[in-house]
């Protein structure tokens, strides 16, 4: 069974899914810690209330990303971690993590990806005025969202939708993805993974 960490800043909807997929059984794994750059997120309660172990830090606290990264690591190896799910952790993962764990970081990003990398996705579709987006999940590499695509659910684009309803959109399909597409890469050892 896969000991994962998951790393999030914000209110930790998809952190969520993934611990509730792993207590109803759908994800076959286990989760060992969250890691979380923002003290005051939300996503630190559903830990909590999850009885799930938590390292939060604060990059300003330290010299720079490869310090935090890490203790980060330090945390990870006590705790026999295999892979790191990403679960809108807004920050670039640095090469110190990146050589510590290669091939076994795991990002979601919601736009299909190569369109609309880095912030605010859904604001750049609308903005875009493209018919589809969706939701994508990938390895992720030194780039800002270029990693190798592991798994992409397309979301059409209504007319008259709203940032409100289309986050709405992709997070029930977010909610259901990572969740599924984790299983399978975990069942399957990692296809896709040489
Ligand atoms: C998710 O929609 C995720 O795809 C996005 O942040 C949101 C976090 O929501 N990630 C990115 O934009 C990464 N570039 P959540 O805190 O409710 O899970």
């Amino acid at each position: 069974m896969k000991q994962i960490a998951i790393f999030a800043s914000g209110s930790g909807s998809n952190f969520q899914a993934l611990v509730d997929s792993v207590q109803n059984g759908s994800l076959q794994a286990s989760v060992k810690l969250l890691v979380c750059d923002q003290p005051n997120a939300f996503v630190m309660e559903r830990a909590k209330a999850a009885g799930i172990p938590i390292f939060a830090f604060r990059a300003k606290d330290y010299k720079g990303k490869e310090e935090f990264e890490k203790e980060i690591i330090v945390e990870l190896q006590r705790r026999e971690v295999d892979f790191i799910v990403l679960a809108g952790y807004m920050r670039l993962i640095g090469p110190t993590l990146l050589r510590q764990f290669p091939k076994r970081i795991i990002n979601i990003h919601p736009s299909l990806l190569p369109a609309f990398p880095g912030k605010d996705a859904i604001g750049q579709a609308l903005e875009g005025g493209v018919k589809y987006t969706g939701v994508t999940i990938h390895f992720v590499d030194e780039g800002m969202d270029t990693g190798p695509i592991i798994e992409q659910e397309v979301v059409r684009i209504s007319s008259g939708e709203t940032r409100g309803s289309l986050q709405d959109k992709i997070q029930h399909i977010e909610h259901e993805l990572y969740p599924r597409t984790l299983n399978h890469l975990f069942l399957t050892n990692g296809y896709l993974m040489q």
